[in-house]
């Protein structure tokens, strides 16, 4: 890299527009989608979708709710051209879902996009043509007159055809590709050019579609750009304002958002942004940010992960696991103290304790997706308490008291962090029963049996100790304390049950319990103990004996 990167790099003029109004806007209804994934996003593929999968992808973008989609290119290519009459002649379109065809100035190309299509019901045809001063140059080797000649004459080309689609509800629309990097003034001369060709209204609006082909500037600066369009532009309700952003500094969708604030009427872009480089515009994200603020985003993505296999079907492409709402990790928190944060928020939603969603680390409710509570917290070295105890409740109903996870929380840690890998709920109960419920040496239980009498409990246990049976009785006021005095009277070390929980554990015929005790010695040591028994007075003898064989 450069050590002065300015003899290579310049910054990128801003726009003058010191009376700005988007910064104090807030969006508060979702724009006009139109998805661009079988044009733009399947140009940036390096094997192209095939008819079929073309179909499969159009077919799930119907049933989310896209009603504009850009299905092609159909002078492009055989196959383009094929898909067009695909749907038209099967009837694949539905009533209220308008397919649109990008089509460069040029006559013949425009002659073979009328064929494509005849006999389609609703079209938008979009002309586009670049702008921009590299482009000019270094491209077509023109002055802006020239450029301008060419967006005149396109537009001209595809007016004198319109009568050829009788019968066919035709939009039209047009692009000044690379508009981002155009000089404003020169945007909206193009613009109003084609516009005096094409003679819109306010009952019969264009599309303006004003893209940023490749991401040059701060996305402040593209807001700056529509806002000033959007002002300045001539006959403004005769028109829709449609933004097309891709994502080449990362900021595709602040663009969007941002452009939107600036006074546009509709987005362009793709699934999960696959497109050029470092692709197109990424809806679902648009639509879902909208969503979390509360806005219905027209668009129905409750089966987001149906839907991200459809698009990785037909694509080829992936998913990656950080894409936002999508990502296979995006509802999952690693570290201890999200994860502790995540399980208190989760409560007090399901306990119905708010009424907007306000839960920590988790911008929207997974479940809306079709996402589920079990992908949130997973184990690994980074975790704490919180996860273990909320994997052993969610998956095996194990509801750990709050003292207890602070004593089991490292012990499951150390074992994964020697792992050196995620592990599994069943491998965090594997290691609890290990700890705690498995844990029968020296002291192991054969028999237990009490009797009460008014509150005075009568115990007789049978032991084993290291080879050997021990026979003891007890008495208490309860068959705890009846079974601890038993243990005393047999010489055990001083100690006293300091906590005690129970609760059971399934339903059915295998219903069990499990008690959960903590001891303390008269030296001042505790130790938790856990056991399990269908019988649950059982279970909690259990317990003390795996408490003081923790000792
Ligand atoms: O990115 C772009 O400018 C385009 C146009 C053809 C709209 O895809
Ligand atoms: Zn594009």
């Amino acid at each position: 890299m450069l050590k002065k990167p300015s003899d290579k790099y310049r910054p990128f003029p801003p726009v003058t527009l010191p009376d700005r109004t988007w910064p104090n806007r807030v969006l508060t209804h979702a724009p006009q989608w139109c998805s661009v994934d079988l044009r733009d996003g399947n140009q940036a593929l390096a094997v192209p979708m095939n008819v079929a999968q073309k179909l499969e992808l159009f077919q799930a973008l119907v049933r989310r709710g896209f009603k504009e989609i850009e299905v092609g290119f159909p002078s492009a290519s055989n196959t383009e051209f094929a898909f067009n009459r695909l749907l038209i002649e099967r009837n694949h379109i539905p009533e209220d879902v308008t397919v649109q065809v990008l089509v460069q100035a040029r006559e013949d190309l425009i002659e073979r996009t009328f064929e494509s299509l005849v006999g389609a019901r609703r079209v938008i045809i979009h002309l586009y043509n670049s702008t921009s001063p590299a482009q000019r140059r270094v491209v077509f080797g023109k002055s802006k007159d020239e450029i301008l000649a060419i967006a005149v004459q396109g537009a001209r080309w595809i007016r004198e055809r319109l009568d050829r689609l009788k019968g066919t509800d035709v939009r039209l629309q047009y692009s000044p590709e690379s508009f981002s990097g155009t000089e404003v003034e020169f945007a909206r001369e193009i613009s109003e050019a084609v516009m005096d060709v094409w003679q819109p209204t306010p009952e019969r609006r264009m599309i303006l579609n004003l893209p940023d082909t490749v991401e040059v500037a701060m996305p402040n600066v593209y807001a700056d750009q529509i806002e000033w369009i959007c002002r300045n532009i001539r006959d403004r309700d005769s028109l829709i304002i449609s933004l097309h952003t891709h994502n080449d500094r990362g900021t595709g969708v602040a663009a969007t958002e941002l452009g939107l604030l600036a006074g546009a009427d509709r987005v362009e872009g793709t699934l999960f942004g696959n497109g050029e480089r470092t692709g197109n515009l990424d809806i679902v994200t648009v639509a879902l940010n909208l969503y979390m603020h509360g806005i219905d985003p027209g668009l129905d993505l409750s089966r987001l992960n149906e839907l991200r296999e459809v698009y990785e079907r037909c694509t080829g492409m992936t998913v990656p696991p950080r894409q936002p709402y999508a990502g296979e990790l995006v509802f999952t928190a690693f570290s201890g103290s999200h994860q502790d944060a995540i399980k208190k928020g989760l409560t007090e939603w399901e306990r119905g304790g708010r009424s907007h969603w306000d839960v920590p680390y988790l911008t929207i409710d997974p479940s809306d997706i079709g996402r589920e509570y079990r992908e949130v917290i997973r184990v690994n070295s980074q975790s704490g308490k919180g996860g273990v105890a909320y994997l052993l409740e969610s998956e095996f109903g194990i509801e750990l008291p709050k003292d207890m996870q602070r004593e089991f929380g490292p012990i499951a840690n150390d074992q994964v962090d020697a792992l050196g890998r995620e592990v599994k709920a069943e491998e965090l109960r594997q290691m609890f029963w290990r700890e705690y419920v498995d844990r029968t040496a020296p002291w192991r239980l054969n028999h237990f049996h009490a009797d009460g009498v008014d509150g005075v409990f009568q115990c007789r246990t049978t032991l084993r100790r290291e080879g050997s049976e021990l026979k003891l009785t007890g008495e208490g006021n309860g068959p705890i304390a009846a079974f601890v005095h038993a243990l005393l009277g047999a010489g055990v070390p001083r100690f006293e049950v300091a906590d005690f929980k129970q609760h059971a554990l399934a339903s059915g015929e295998t219903a069990s319990a499990i008690a959960y005790i903590r001891i303390k010695t008269a030296d001042g040591r505790s130790r938790w103990g856990a056991g399990v028994d269908t019988n649950i007075e059982l279970a909690s003898i259990k317990a003390v004996l795996s408490a003081l064989n923790r000792l």
